[in-house]
């Protein structure tokens, strides 16, 4: 596996060896400790030559620079040093790590004329760095390195801060990197392949969270049956690999304060069912577990840096597969709310899950908000492309402070409508409701199939069908993957309601 890279922080010191991260602002205006590294005096020139002014997302590099021991030498363009934003330190930090292919020594020197570099900017960048650095490769027996040889060593980079506070870039690390951890664990289980995670597999790594003080309590399918969850049942019935439904909970507030809660759309693996899909494109329903694996990658970040708040989370495990004995179309199953619903398109499944989810939430823990994520319906991609997950709530507050949180995290929420017109489409002439609506308004007629099961509660459904997975590479991941949702929702969290 790619090892993860260390970290530090140092105080501002001429690096004399190894590879060197600077920072320029626009026009090419290098700080004074940034200056002090170009030993050779080279930048001027190389500027010059490679027309490099310090835009955005440009870089150069100059490998051996004359004058000094250095091996690289890399400018990373930043802009205007006083626009820049959490997320732009975030990208700054992908951006350097992106530069280092082969375990490398690198002094990353943060330092821009006229601004002072924060802890917190630091330790933003440490993120970038670490969610850049991610890569799945536990499968491959033999590590190419890029240049056909095979890699010399499975030794880690090593990147050294250097900032005008490494103490407390330092201790604000330790929350980024519980947030990283968890933006990671998300992505390990989104790009884990469905023989390798199933429903138990997918439980057992949730229960592993209790380690960081998070109370994990796993429901098997006797225990869903009592409780009447025949809509999740009845799409884990046409495979032998089980059901769970999994709680977490973490008591990081006051004793007697109602939680806040998040569900999780988990199916392992998502074939259609009877109504199957297509084989072309089929694998990617190894992600279809999208929504579980954010709950369980942001319990794991609130419980990591110690959140003040009460948070639980849900996640309905099954894999929506075929035998003899899997749920047909036209079947009518009877949800743990007591509404009944049939079952049109069985690959219409995810909803199904979700109903029981949402309502065992409801009922158990009387939330103060309810999110779910899924990868729920690629109508969603249809609508928003792959730059932004679907937002749909009964409440503006909530939606407010999740599109801020979407953007403050660059990971971003695009509003949908909810309303009357669309909730008659899923009524039935043989049940309460059915889980298709008409052709128009995929994403939409599944919002309002979930609303059916979350009362009053405050609630926001987040379809992440074209943000969780497939996603195009950025400066923060190269990983199909992306584990989107994590870092929105730590970030909801932290802005609103912990304290
Ligand atoms: N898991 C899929 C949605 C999906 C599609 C996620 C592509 C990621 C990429 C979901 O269970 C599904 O099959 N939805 C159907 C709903 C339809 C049958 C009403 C869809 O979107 O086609
Ligand atoms: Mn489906
Ligand atoms: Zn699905």
């Amino acid at each position: 596996m790619t090892p993860r890279p260390t970290i530090s922080f140092a105080r501002h010191s001429v690096p004399k060896k190894g590879s060197v991260v600077l920072l320029s602002a626009e026009g090419g205006d290098l700080g004074e400790a940034a200056r002090a590294c170009d030993a050779g005096g080279v930048l001027k020139r190389a500027f010059a030559a490679a027309d490099f002014a310090g835009k955005p997302g440009s870089a150069l590099e100059v490998i051996a620079p004359a004058g000094s021991a250095l091996d690289r030498l890399v400018v990373l363009g930043a802009g205007k040093p006083s626009g820049l934003a959490e997320t732009d330190w975030v990208k700054l930090g992908g951006q350097a790590a992106g530069q280092f292919r082969k375990a490398a020594d690198v002094s990353v020197v943060l330092d821009l004329p006229g601004v002072t570099v924060g802890a917190g900017d630091a330790a933003s960048v440490a993120l970038g760095i670490m969610l850049r650095a991610y890569a799945f490769d536990r499968y491959k027996t033999r590590k190419d390195d890029g240049d056909g040889k095979a890699a010399s060593a499975t030794k880690p980079s090593k990147f050294t801060i250097q900032c005008d506070n490494p103490a407390a870039a330092k201790k604000a690390f330790v929350a980024a990197q519980a947030v990283g951890d968890g933006v990671m664990l998300a992505r390990d289980l989104v790009n884990e392949p469905a023989n390798k995670l199933g429903p138990v597999e997918f439980a057992a790594t949730a229960r592993e969270l209790h380690k960081l003080g998070v109370e994990v309590t796993v429901l098997a399918e006797k225990e869903m049956e009592k409780l009447g969850m025949g809509a999740l049942l009845g799409v884990a019935q046409g495979s032998p690999r089980g059901a769970r439904l999994v709680v977490m909970q973490w008591k990081g507030g006051k004793a007697k304060e109602k939680p806040i809660a998040f569900v999780g759309k988990g199916v392992t693996f998502d074939t259609g069912g009877n109504s199957m899909k297509p084989a072309a494109g089929m694998e990617d329903m190894k992600g279809d577990m999208g929504g579980a694996a954010a709950v369980t990658g942001l319990m794991h970040a609130l419980a990591a840096r110690g959140a003040k708040v009460n948070a639980v989370g849900i996640v309905g495990l099954v894999e929506n597969a075929v035998d003899g004995n899997a749920q047909r179309p036209g079947d009518i199953v009877t949800s743990m709310s007591g509404q009944t619903i049939e079952v049109l398109n069985t690959d219409a499944e995810g909803r199904l899950v979700l109903a029981d989810a949402l309502w065992y939430c409801v009922q158990r823990f009387e939330p103060r908000f309810m999110v779910d994520l899924a990868t729920l319906t690629g109508a969603i991609m249809v609508a928003l492309g792959q730059s932004h997950a679907g937002l749909f709530s009964n409440n503006d507050e909530l939606a407010a402070r999740l599109t801020e949180a979407g953007l403050a995290t660059q990971e971003k929420l695009w509003r949908m409508p909810l309303g009357a017109e669309y909730d008659k489409l899923i009524d039935s002439k043989n049940a309460d409701m059915k889980n298709i609506g008409g052709r128009y308004g995929g994403s939409i007629t599944a919002a309002q199939f979930l609303q059916r099961f979350v009362k009053d509660t405050p609630w926001a459904h987040l379809d992440i069908a074209g943000t969780a997975m497939g996603s195009p590479s950025s400066e923060i991941s190269q990983s199909w993957a992306s584990g989107f949702g994590v870092r929105l929702l730590d970030r909801l969290v932290k802005d609103h309601y912990e304290g």
